[in-house]
């Protein structure tokens, strides 16, 4: 099969499409932070985009970053003296997932890169393959790019995978030196703002119609580990009133969550649920679950927390054992930039045939997904574009997207690069 060119829709479904060698299994993709396969991504990355024209450098927190000068050449990331505009999503995955959610931003990013080769911008350009944006590894998620943005939290560093293996020990056996990860960092002086292109994850896009919309305000998740305790005994011997099964209050916790979710309009996931011993004829004596919660406002999202707090304390009490809980992700929701989203307006509006000459219909959309311009935000102003994507599945391996719809994120990305830099 011949190589599609460059900067084309084909060139970004073909790298999305490679990238996946780089998984951890063979029957799925999964690439964690700090792993052999985030490394072998990184310089798969690299490469193509040092074709795009762009010198490479992997920085203290293991990102990826490409860059060029105002002027067009290859130039050291984070170069100071020349303000940069970043465009970026993140390379990592979790467990069983598709192809898209991530790869697709950074893919794109490069393809505008070549496309905008030979053409001098008034600012440098940078595009970023953040590290971690899920949290699949250590639960914290956002580390790649709080780490870029300066705000990196020294009490993340004893948090471990689920092997028992700290963030600390993993960024020495990837090769970085944890006490240099303040370098990371970016100073909002050498930054012009912070774009973002990511599948939708959502069904709205494909509701309304569309092939591309823009981000208004990103929410923030919480994200816990609750551990209940019991007593493991005898699946036999242990008559009703002696258990304290701690799987049983588990699940009541698990169904009540979704009530108490359902009723505040948020959305609460229990992710992952491990039970031990985990025996067929042993009681369980712990479970350890998951949660991740989500809101339209912090406000909404932190007071879901608390009835599901209370609920706990209540199952607790009913059951006879203890709930304890640890919470091991927090970000604040976001707003999108003023002048980084009227340029991703501006950009679908001159890309789609749909928006000719009507800007103002150009959806907006919330994301209940977070996103690397989370993190940015906090050194830089930030847009989104989204992507509309199949069924609107994400986090699966039937992610999907169609070569139309990426061909004009493509043009509309391009378009709202030089529609920052006035041309
Ligand atoms: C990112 O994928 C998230 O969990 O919001
Ligand atoms: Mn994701
Ligand atoms: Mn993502
Ligand atoms: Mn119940």
């Amino acid at each position: 099969m011949t190589e599609p060119m460059t900067g084309t829709a084909a060139w970004v479904l073909e790298r999305c499409d490679e990238l996946t060698r780089h998984t951890a299994r063979d029957d799925a993709l999964e690439r964690v932070y700090l792993s052999p396969e985030h490394a072998a991504a990184n310089t798969a990355v690299a490469a193509w985009m040092r074709d795009a024209g762009l010198a490479t450098a992997t920085d203290a927190a293991g990102n990826l970053w490409g860059r060029r000068s105002a002027a067009g050449t290859p130039q050291q990331p984070g170069t100071r003296g020349e303000p940069a505009l970043v465009l970026g999503s993140h390379l990592d995955t979790v467990p069983d997932a598709g192809r898209y959610d991530g790869m697709l931003g950074v893919a794109l990013a490069i393809a505008v890169v070549h496309r905008l080769r030979g053409t001098a911008l008034p600012f440098a350009l940078e595009v970023a393959g953040f590290s971690d944006e899920e949290g699949a590894r250590f639960g914290k998620a956002l580390l790649g790019s709080c780490a870029a943005s300066g705000q990196w939290d020294a009490a993340w560093w004893d948090q471990a995978d689920a092997d028992g293996v700290t963030l600390r020990d993993a960024f020495t056996a990837f090769g970085l030196d944890p006490g240099r990860v303040g370098a990371a960092a970016r100073r909002p002086q050498d930054l012009v703002g912070y774009l973002e292109a990511h599948i939708e994850q959502g069904p709205e896009l494909e509701a309304l119609g569309l092939p591309l919309g823009y981000v208004t305000t990103i929410a923030g998740a919480r994200r816990f580990v609750l551990t209940v305790t019991g007593e493991a005994r005898h699946a036999g011997g242990t008559p009703y009133a002696r258990r304290r099964d701690a799987l049983v209050a588990a699940a009541h916790l698990v169904t009540r969550i979704e009530e108490l979710a359902v009723d505040a309009g948020g959305l609460a996931t229990v992710g992952e649920l491990r039970v031990s011993p985990g025996a067929v004829n042993v009681i369980p004596g712990r479970a350890e679950l998951t949660l991740d919660l989500r809101a339209r406002t912090d406000a909404a999202r932190d007071a879901l927390w608390g009835r599901v707090a209370a609920a706990a304390r209540d199952i607790a009490r009913e059951r006879h054992v203890s709930i304890e809980h640890a919470e091991t992700h927090r970000a604040p929701s976001t707003t999108c930039d003023e002048r980084m989203t009227a340029a991703v307006v501006a950009g679908i509006a001159a890309a789609s045939p749909e928006f000719a000459g009507r800007a103002d219909d150009v959806p907006g959309l919330w994301s209940p997904a977070g996103h690397d311009a989370m993190a940015m935000a906090a050194v830089t102003g930030v847009g989104m574009l989204f992507v509309r994507c199949r069924d609107g599945i994400s986090h699966h391996a039937d992610e999907s997207v169609e070569a139309a719809d990426v061909a004009a994120a493509l043009d509309a990305y391009t378009a709202a690069v030089l529609a920052l830099a006035d041309k």
